[in-house]
């Protein structure tokens, strides 16, 4: 049977599409090439010696997406990626935001139901959590309402998920709630290709590494943190795609409707990444502090043992290792896919 991967084309769902490869899966990946390269599926190719299936079309293309699983009936599942993911741009766009996520969802979900494919894996984010009373945060701690149209986005989808599987029990949903995914695979053929000057903090790094930016911004330092720099759990791309393999394995054991942080439960600030990145790398990271960015949290990270109880998922990577896979993906391709 294969999985239908949504924005397989995208830094997450690329390297996913290489664990599910080399567990065994077969793999259909859909993407609108809105934010990503096809070139991606190319280095998932070299990485595992298998092809992947590639349509280039987009989920809220209703059409599109029948011929698909007319042409592919051996889908059986998907994990949806696919969507925009930009906080700041949501703020300016707002209409696009909801219509292509939110629309995207519900074509996507619509035409699923119709071929009988009721088994989904969805992206959710810790952004779900708004600022957080306590920390870390376990799948129970209360939704707050998202300071932004994309965090409002994967709160209302995560409602939708949640209703539709109410309604018929026959769907099988799992929500994974990401931290803060950075690292790359460990070949450095393969990782996170932001269009323009990066908005994040490990791909702004290694761009200040590799000589394409000055300095790095560091937003904000009288957060009451053990440094005042912003917290975060990061985690490795590669742990990350390994739990959706895993919660395939909850969706074949009928799991109903099933949430899970994919975290390491460890905060980090960003001078402690900084310091953690110089360790690794040996390359020095030029600084400098400026105010808060508006709409930022002081900390969240993880309480991330029911992955672990329920889904036998655990990270395995730590800092050292994302620091030193994001550096590699970044000196080896310092303009990602397009070198
Ligand atoms: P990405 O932008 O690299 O991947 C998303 C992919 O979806 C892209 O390849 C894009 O071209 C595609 N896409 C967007 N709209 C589409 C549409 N209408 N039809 C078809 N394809 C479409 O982002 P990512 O970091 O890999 O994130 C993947 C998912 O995980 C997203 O849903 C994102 O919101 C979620 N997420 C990401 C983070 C993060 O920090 N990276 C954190 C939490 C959740
Ligand atoms: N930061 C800097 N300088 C930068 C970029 C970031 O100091 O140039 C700091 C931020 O202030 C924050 C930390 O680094 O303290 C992490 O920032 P990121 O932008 O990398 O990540 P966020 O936690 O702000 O946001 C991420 C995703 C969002 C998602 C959110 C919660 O990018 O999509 O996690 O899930 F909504």
């Amino acid at each position: 049977m294969s999985v239908l991967v949504t924005g397989g084309t995208g830094f997450i769902g690329s390297h996913t599409v290489v664990e599910l490869q080399e567990a065994g899966y077969d793999v259909v990946v859909i993407d609108n090439l809105s934010n990503s390269s096809e070139k991606s599926l190319e280095r998932v190719e070299e990485i595992t010696g298998k092809p992947v299936k590639f349509y280039k079309i987009d989920i809220r293309d209703r059409e599109g997406l029948n011929e698909v699983f007319a042409k592919e009936p051996d889908i059986d599942s998907c994990i949806h990626f696919a969507g925009l993911k930009a906080v700041g741009e949501s703020v300016e766009k707002p209409w696009e935001y909801y219509e292509n996520n939110i629309s995207g969802t519900l074509v996507l979900l619509d035409v699923m139901k119709k071929h009988g494919v009721k088994n989904i894996i969805f992206s959710s984010s810790c952004t779900v959590y708004g600022d957080p009373d306590k920390v870390p945060v376990t799948e129970d701690t209360p939704k707050k309402w998202a300071t932004n149209p994309y965090g409002s986005t994967k709160s209302m989808q995560e409602t939708i998920f949640a209703d539709i599987q109410h309604a018929d029990p026959e769907w099988n949903i799992v929500l994974l709630r990401y931290f803060n995914p950075i690292g790359a695979h460990p070949s450095g053929r393969m990782g996170e290709d932001p269009n323009g000057i990066p908005l994040n903090l490990m791909p702004y790094i290694t761009q200040v590494a590799v000589g394409k930016l000055p300095f790095l911004r560091v937003f904000g330092n009288d957060f009451p943190t053990h440094d005042g720099t912003g917290v975060r759990d990061y985690i490795h791309v590669v742990d990350l795609a390994k739990g959706h393999v895993k919660a395939l394995e909850r969706i074949k054991a009928n799991c109903g409707l099933a949430v899970y942080n994919l975290g390491t439960g460890t905060g980090y600030s960003v001078l402690d990444i900084v310091k953690s990145f110089e360790e690794a790398t040996g390359v020095n990271i030029p600084y400098k502090i400026m105010d808060r960015r508006p709409g930022d949290i002081a900390e969240n990270y993880s309480d991330p043992s029911k992955a672990e109880r329920e889904m036998g998922w655990k990270a395995e990577k730590g800092i050292k290792e994302m620091c030193e896979d994001s550096w590699r993906w970044q000196k080896n391709n310092p303009n990602g896919y397009a070198d």
